[in-house]
């Protein structure tokens, strides 16, 4: 709760563009500078910015406050679990799902990850040149997925469809009145495509997390049929696209910065301390989402019931009070606490996950195409607003 010694929250001095520019911009650094010395700010009434390390640590730990029920309508007609439900019952949840993405299970999964990537590079590394963002990025994500879901390479195309009808709707119509049909009918498709496979799985389990999902139990009571779809559901928006992201902003990173990637092909030693090292100079998802469903403060500031609050991720892992040297980008730093995982109790369910995928990629990558960079006429890179993401990221390297 806000008490009296807590201040009114302050509008954003000189930062009027930085929300739009923070998701937009190529190089969103040094804005989230600025952002970090104001710490907490209200860009327009009722919406309030929290970007210094300390405020965007509060604020995560703070879910009884800040809550983060009732965002998300992506043609779902039911919360997404476990990221749209609060404790106690996400507790629940997350007891459940953590086992199955736990980095043991991970160890697991690391050679068929390994045999999925280069199915990918198989089909383009002699052509010495490739769109990165399609022809890898996006598909390896889902591929995965496919293994962990004991779904058939068949299935590929019917989950990118599902993913795109998702997240890019517009690409299904632009009138939002259709595109909101659009959606609940792609949401309808995820719902009875997943329906189908548990029907398969009831009769004969195999070792995949669908059938898993049939089996596991919240206090002695399973997991109903709606329960499980929603986990897929989110599962679709939550797993693929970030993955997708996060590769193609390190591969711009690598192509443009030939020391670093050269790093990397001397010393793959390094791949782990890489990856957490890009993921948060990049922070592919720089902000999230809360709503305060009471009074309370950030930082000394107060925050009203009712205000939006949207918590910088990007900003925070650039502030110098949760890291040494913000600004130097380090493939090797020992101690790297960043939060592009997030934090408190939503914290990422897949980050294991996410790291192999980010790991195993590096690995197999640079082993096989150790020289590469951005293809001579395509050197401008667009960062679309949304996830930070580079379309047609073009890499070419010779045969
Ligand atoms: C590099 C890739 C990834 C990044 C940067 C990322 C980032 C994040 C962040 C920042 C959150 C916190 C959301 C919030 O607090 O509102 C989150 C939550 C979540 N992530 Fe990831 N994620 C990645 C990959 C994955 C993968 C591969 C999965 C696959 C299972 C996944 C599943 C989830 C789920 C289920 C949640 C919700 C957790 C909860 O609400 O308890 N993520 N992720």
């Amino acid at each position: 709760m806000a008490d009296d010694t807590t201040d009114e929250v302050r509008p954003m001095a000189g930062l009027e563009n930085a929300m739009v520019d923070m998701l937009d911009l190529a190089a969103p650094q040094e804005r989230y500078r600025l952002m970090v010395d104001q710490a907490v700010m209200e860009p327009v009434p009722g919406v309030v910015m929290v970007a210094s390390r300390e405020a965007v640590e509060q604020t995560l730990r703070n879910h009884k406050v800040f809550s983060s029920e009732g965002f998300l309508d992506l043609g779902n007609t039911r919360p997404l679990i476990p990221m749209s439900i609060d404790p106690p019952r996400h507790k629940d949840y997350r007891k459940l799902l953590d086992p199955l993405f736990a980095p043991k299970r991970m160890d697991a999964i690391e050679d068929d990850v390994a045999m999925r990537v280069n199915h990918f590079i198989d089909k383009f590394i002699d052509r010495g040149e490739c769109n990165f963002t399609e022809e890898l990025a996006e598909l390896f994500p889902s591929a995965v997925f496919l293994g962990l879901m004991g779904l058939p390479w068949e299935d590929l195309g019917t989950l990118m469809r599902f993913r795109d009808g998702i997240l890019r709707p517009g690409d299904l119509t632009q009138d939002p009145d259709e595109r909101l049909v659009a959606m609940r009918k792609n949401a309808e498709d995820i719902y009875d495509f997943f329906g189908s496979v548990l029907d398969e799985r009831e009769v004969k389990p195999e070792e995949d997390i669908l059938s898993h999902f049939l089996q596991a139990e919240i206090d002695g009571q399973k997991l109903t049929r709606h329960d499980i779809l929603d986990i897929c559901f989110l599962f679709l928006i939550a797993g693929l696209d970030t993955v997708s992201d996060t590769l193609t902003c390190f591969y711009a990173h690598l192509a443009t910065h030939p020391e670093d990637r050269l790093r990397i092909v001397k010393d793959p030693a390094i791949i782990p301390s890489a990856v957490e090292e890009l993921l948060r100079w990049e922070t592919p998802v720089p902000m999230l989402l809360r709503m305060a469903n009471a009074d309370g403060e950030v930082c000394g500031q107060a925050v009203k019931a009712g205000s939006m609050v949207t918590i910088s991720l990007g900003a925070a892992n650039i502030d110098a009070a949760g890291i040494a040297d913000p600004f130097e980008v380090r493939l090797d730093r020992e101690i790297n606490p960043h939060l592009a995982f997030g934090g408190g109790v939503h914290r990422c369910l897949g980050s294991h996950l996410a790291r192999r995928e980010l790991r195993v990629t590096l690995r197999e990558w640079h082993r096989r195409i150790p020289e590469y960079s951005l293809k001579p006429g395509h050197e401008a890179l667009e960062y679309p607003p949304g996830f930070r993401h580079v379309k047609d990221l073009m890499l070419v390297w010779p045969t």
